[in-house]
């Protein structure tokens, strides 16, 4: 098979236009098609700043490339991709794949039956000094032993003005958990071993706070929003174990350099006709981890946690 040359974009808002069409149109590999939204009048508009041309709808895009790449709300991203991939579209997708499990598991089928190539856009894996440090991390580990351990916390600041994603109908009703979440899990999964249980505990506004428990007896803990305070935003993690403690380092690169890099992996697995590691199927396994973080808290509050004893009536 080729590698997909004319990719088109799904989507209108403020990723699709700066991230993944800038990055197409400046993609020497590649052509940018155009877009497709809820809107045609928008997709001609954007079209018009970044590239290629507006699309009347989805299909009429699908059916004029041989890849798309989604920047839409995850639940509407799923059904899309699954006709997009049905209908042999490669497809390069965002975080998180989609809102629920049925709906993730549908696009991994559609991907297998399509026969197409697929890549989730995990931000940090597309970066080389993140790549770099989890390639030395990594062979710590394989010297010294498995990591054991690990803690990141991962906030948005979507309240604070000028912010793109303040309107976002979908980071608005599932908070951090699902926004800033899939990044927190794309670093860990690097590290530690796929995640088998969960709890959880909720904090200010859409603050959750997460225990894994991975495979192999390895745990890590998140901390997660996207409605942090002036000043308390941003992320880090750290990860210990016997090679000593280790800290993510911050990256330098343009998110419009990581999704040029992903182009290039979804090409490469296109071309080769071998899934990439981090495919639909991948993509799929976080949105499992994250429902069942959701169905964790879900539970009423004492069955899912234990009530710290008052002091005896009377007082001290
Ligand atoms: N990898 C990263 O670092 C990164 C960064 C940012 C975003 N993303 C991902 O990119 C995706 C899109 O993010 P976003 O911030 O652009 O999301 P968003 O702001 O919630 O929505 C994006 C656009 O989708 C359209 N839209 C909204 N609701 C819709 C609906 N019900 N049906 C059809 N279209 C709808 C709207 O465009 P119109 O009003 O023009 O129709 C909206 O501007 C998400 O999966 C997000 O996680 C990833």
């Amino acid at each position: 098979m080729s590698a997909p040359r004319r990719f088109g974009v799904l989507g209108t808002g403020f990723w699709a236009e700066t991230c993944h069409g800038a990055a197409l149109a400046a993609h020497p590999g590649v052509e940018l098609v155009g877009f497709a939204g809820r809107d045609p009048a928008r997709a001609a508009q954007v079209a018009g700043r970044v590239g290629g041309r507006g699309f009347a709808s989805a299909q009429e895009l699908i059916e004029a490339v041989d890849a798309v790449t989604i920047a839409l709300p995850p639940h509407v991203q799923a059904p899309l991709a699954a006709r997009a991939a049905r209908a042999g579209r490669h497809v390069l997708l965002e975080k998180p794949l989609a809102l629920d499990l049925a709906a993730a598991d549908e696009v991994v089928a559609a991907v297998r039956e399509g026969g197409v190539a697929s890549l989730v856009h995990t931000t940090y894996l597309f970066q080389p000094d993140v790549t770099d440090w989890l390639a030395r991390v990594r062979a710590l580990a394989a010297e010294h032993g498995p990591w054991e351990g690990a803690l990141a916390r991962w906030a948005g600041t979507i309240d604070a003005p000028g912010n793109p994603y303040g309107a976002s109908a979908w980071r608005r009703e599932r908070g951090g958990l699902w926004d800033t979440g899939p990044h927190a899990l794309s670093v860990l999964l690097e590290l530690l071993p796929p995640v088998e249980r969960v709890s959880a505990g909720r904090g200010a506004r859409d603050a959750v706070n997460v225990a894994l428990e991975h495979a192999g007896g390895a745990g890590s803990a998140l901390s997660l929003t996207l409605t942090a305070p002036a000043g308390a935003g941003g992320s880090f993690a750290t990860v210990w174990g016997p090679g000593g403690r280790h800290d993510l380092p911050r990256f330098h690169g343009t998110p419009q350099e990581g999704f040029a890099r992903a182009v290039d992996r979804l090409r490469e697995s296109a071309a080769g006709g071998r899934p990439d590691r981090l495919d639909a199927a991948y993509a799929r396994d976080a949105v499992a981890v994250l429902v069942a973080v959701e169905e964790h808290l879900a539970r009423p509050v004492g069955e899912r946690t234990t009530a710290v004893a008052r002091p005896p009536a009377g007082g001290r």
